[in-house]
């Protein structure tokens, strides 16, 4: 199931490619699962992403069924836990702190961040949908799931899965089930000018 959006067609119109003006942030899974191919195809896609000196800091723990994603379920922050669980792939994403030898990865968590999004455009062009969450107990991912916490900074969780029915949602939720605007670009770009 894929949805019409009304973000900004002049946009389009501007050059800037639709898959990023169509990705949005559902909160309304499917629980449909995922095949192992279209799981390792969106990993297969963060891999490319660019790091500084190659140093791919990023690490990616998922859970699709089980006991395993009973665990990863409990991790979520109770608001999130109202519609992410029923996402059929849920991961949580580190980065690491040190390269090989032991050189500080300064960049590590921003080179995480295009490995993500990686991720989140090659799901759109997948047909998926994907949702990431600040809203983690970071302290017990870290322990549940044995990273060190010298070793690694715990980013951010992501439900990734097929589009569902918004009237699954609590009714607080289904009123947000809508892509959402952004900043003017005046305000985020901006040539500089010495004064
Ligand atoms: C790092 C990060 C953390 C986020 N944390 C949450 C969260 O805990 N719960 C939630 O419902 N949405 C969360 N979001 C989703 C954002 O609110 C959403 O991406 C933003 O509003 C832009 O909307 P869009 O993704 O639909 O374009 C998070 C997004 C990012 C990138």
């Amino acid at each position: 199931m894929t949805q019409t959006i009304g973000r900004s067609p002049s946009l389009e119109a501007a050059g800037v490619d639709p898959m990023f003006l169509k990705r949005w942030s559902t909160r309304a899974f499917s629980p449909e699962p995922l095949s192992q191919t279209e799981i390792d195809t969106l990993f297969e896609a963060a891999r490319w992403a660019p790091s500084s000196s190659n140093s791919q800091p990023w690490l990616f723990l998922y859970a699709t069924v089980g006991p395993e994603r009973e665990i990863f379920n409990s991790l979520l922050r109770p608001g999130n836990q109202t519609w992410a669980t029923a996402a059929p792939l849920l991961v949580f994403i580190a980065a690491r702190k040190a390269g090989a030898e032991g050189r500080v990865l300064r960049t590590g968590q921003f080179d995480t961040g295009a490995a993500w999004m990686s991720i989140a455009i090659q799901a759109h062009k997948m047909g998926l949908y994907t949702h990431a969450m600040g809203g983690i107990n970071i302290d017990d991912v870290h322990d549940t799931l044995s990273l060190p916490r010298d070793e690694f900074d715990v980013i951010a969780g992501l439900a990734i899965g097929r589009l569902g029915e918004a009237s699954t949602l609590p009714e607080d939720l289904q009123a947000r089930e809508k892509p959402n605007d952004r900043k003017p670009l005046a305000e985020v770009a901006k040539l500089w000018k010495a004064s």
